[in-house]
């Protein structure tokens, strides 16, 4: 039986991230869910300019209006809705989506054979 990302009361609205790895083709990679206007949202955990991770590994996403995701490196701002970066050094490219949904008080990947791993 598949297991959740974590509860959806974990996600606060432009609140801080949860962490997770998950299996993309063979490989695993960082990943992270956030909320912003009441909807979850998934990415792989890669800037689109250098592919680091955004966060420095404290889940912390959002930019100080909560209302864009931020990369810590070099400050790149992106659509939460979207994950297309909005300004910095990489406009126009995008973060990897990973399908999630919310239901049962839970937040789940959207294929639940995909594999995951919760690090929070
Ligand atoms: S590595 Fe993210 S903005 Fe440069």
């Amino acid at each position: 039986m598949a297991e959740p990302i974590c509860r959806g009361a974990d996600l606060v609205d432009g609140g801080l991230g949860v962490r997770f790895d998950v299996e993309l083709g063979g490989a695993t990679r960082p990943a992270f869910v956030v909320r912003h206007d009441g909807k979850v949202y998934a990415y792989e955990n890669a800037c689109a300019h250098v592919p680091v991770q955004l966060d420095y590994r404290d889940g912390e996403f959002f930019d100080l209006s909560r209302r864009y995701l931020v990369c810590a490196t070099h400050g790149a701002y992106y659509a939460p809705e979207t994950g297309l970066c909005l300004g910095g050094p990489c406009p126009g490219r995008r973060l990897a989506a990973i399908d999630v949904v919310e239901h049962d008080g839970a937040v789940w990947l959207q294929d639940p054979k995909t594999n995951f791993k919760p690090l929070n």
